[in-house]
């Protein structure tokens, strides 16, 4: 190395390195700030009302705050359809800054946007990683939580359960058997007052162990089922992580809301558990005909696992939605007499003193009119949520970035004067007596389209036998005020307060 380069060099080393320094500092800066901002609006929809906060909180939070504060109050649906009313069909709930850490959340009402998501662009408009990690430890690999082809192998299996032959044979017996159980219940009380909403919520239970798993579940004998508060907590957490940060930390530190959900998890799976070793041997018996046994019995080899996640989604399809949609309609019949004595007269006159038969279940359209009325208002299913798995923008006009949270709001849809009219909050069954049938993305309350309820025809068979018997054999008043029974906030739309009647045998 010659003397010259030696000297450069050693110029160089004693030069003031600082404003160097201190430029790559400010390009970095400059860089990760674009970063931060280009993936701040990224995230966000545009063309929709949005939703946030005034001032420092708006900035911070966006509209979470005033959500949870809905959650809190029993007033999250309510909430959100007046909302709907003023601020238009389709809200972008912004959350300031915590934006990096929850996926956007749009909330429509719009029947075209609906059926885009439904309909048109189905294979877009998926379960998605954000619904798939919130509900992984309830609802595992079952139906509710997947998509592609894991989703398609169920739906054809489980499809096979709802034969006319299956429904005569099996299904009706069970619906039938048990419906009888609670008129016995009811009429063997001593208590002044019972809780209806958990009856027919052991109603449901006990017909789907049957039905979905050969199980006796016997929650109808013996209320003190271990199933039943963890499936209710577990239920609320499916929601509430939607608008909970961090959630999967605080999980993880057994803290707020998530204190006790692994405890409740475990509980749930390890009950499941116990109902699919028990089936496994007896595949030979009728126990073999129901839908996990048809599953063991399609020659797949299914893991225990996944086994576990089937029972757990049976139940939540079949136990809950059903349970909720007659204490509803029962709450609803209550309140309207004139309702009550229509549906007494249509029994009698189909029935008269004869027991309640399936073939003639069909004729009950008052009763069906009525049921169909509750669930308009009342849906058992608020709030679907789909993922855009690309960037997608809706009829109206909303754009969504990948990976946005879309839910429609079926709870609003119900109550939307656009759709249904100036009466739309109105109790009122005979708007669907000669109606022409209702668009199904108008009135999703079943969902529509490839992913339509698989329940929908068990449901109506259900809800119709127990409405009518517990007509024909029960008269109910509400033992509190009409505004003490209050919704839960969960993913499907319980009674957080129960429903507290006198019974009266007639
Ligand atoms: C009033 C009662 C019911 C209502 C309102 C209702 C509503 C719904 C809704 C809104 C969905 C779509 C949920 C989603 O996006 O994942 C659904 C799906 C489903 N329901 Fe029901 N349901 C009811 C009863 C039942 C019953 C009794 C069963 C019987 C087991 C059942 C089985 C299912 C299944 C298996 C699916 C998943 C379908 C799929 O993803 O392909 N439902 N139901």
């Amino acid at each position: 190395m010659s003397s010259a380069t030696c000297a450069l060099r050693s110029q160089m080393g004693q030069m003031d390195k600082t404003p160097l320094f201190g430029l790559g500092i400010s390009i970095a800066c400059m860089v990760v700030s674009a970063i931060v901002v280009k993936q701040y609006f990224s995230k966000m929809p545009t063309g929709c009302a949005f939703v946030t906060q005034p001032g420092l909180v708006g900035l911070l939070l966006g509209a979470l705050p005033e959500m949870w504060k809905y959650i809190l109050r029993y007033e999250a649906h309510s909430g959100l359809a007046e909302y709907h009313e003023q601020e238009g069909d389709t809200l972008y709930f912004d959350f300031g800054l915590l934006r990096y850490f929850m996926p956007a959340v749009v909330i429509t009402r719009d029947p075209r946007n609906v059926k885009y998501m439904l309909k048109t662009k189905f294979d877009s408009f998926v379960k998605g990683v954000t619904f798939h990690t919130i509900g992984l430890d309830l609802l595992g690999d079952g139906i509710f939580n997947v998509d592609g082809d894991l989703w398609f192998k169920q739906r054809k299996t489980a499809s096979q359960m709802f034969t006319a032959n299956r429904f005569k044979q099996h299904i009706w017996k069970v619906v039938r058997k048990n419906c009888d159980k609670v008129i016995s219940l009811l009429r063997a009380s001593q208590e002044p007052t019972v809780d209806i909403f958990n009856v027919l919520n052991r109603f449901t239970l006990d017909s789907i162990g049957e039905i979905g798993f050969g199980t006796d579940i016997g929650s109808l004998e013996n209320p003190e089922s271990p199933f039943l508060g963890s499936f209710d907590a577990a239920q609320r957490l499916m929601f509430i992580r939607f608008v909970l940060p961090c959630w999967r930390l605080l999980r993880f530190l057994g803290l707020g809301p998530e204190r006790h959900s692994r405890h409740h998890m475990q509980k749930l799976r390890e009950y499941s558990r116990q109902i699919v070793v028990r089936l496994s041997s007896s595949l030979d018996t009728p126990a073999g005909d129901s839908f996990v046994g048809l599953f063991m019995k399609s020659g797949s080899n299914y893991s225990v696992e996944f086994l576990v996640d089937l029972v757990l989604n049976f139940i939540i399809a079949g136990r809950d939605t059903t349970a909720q949609a007659m204490s509803w309609c029962l709450f609803l019949i209550m309140q309207h007499p004139e309702v009550e004595e229509r549906i007494l007269q249509e029994v009698q006159s189909v029935f008269g003193d004869q027991p309640i038969t399936y073939d003639q279940l069909f004729q009950l359209t008052y009763t069906e009119a009525v049921l169909r009325e509750s669930l308009r208002l009342y849906p058992s299913v608020p709030m679907d949520p789909k993922c855009p798995s690309e960037p997608e923008t809706l009829p109206d006009g909303t754009f969504v970035p990948r990976g946005t949270s879309v839910f429609y709001n079926s709870y609003a849809m119900g109550r939307s004067t656009n759709i249904w009219g100036a009466d739309a909050l109105e109790f009122r069954p005979d708007r669907w007596l000669n109606a022409e049938p209702k668009d199904p993305y108008e009135y999703p309350v079943f969902h529509a389209g490839p992913r339509e309820c698989l329940g929908k025809r068990l449901a109506m068979v259900e809800m119709k036998t127990v409405v009518a018997s517990l007509i024909k054999h029960v008269k109910l008043r509400l033992a509190v005020p009409v505004d003490a029974v209050l919704p839960d906030t969960a993913a499907t739309l319980g009674m957080s307060s129960g429903l507290r009647c006198y019974v009266e045998m007639r």
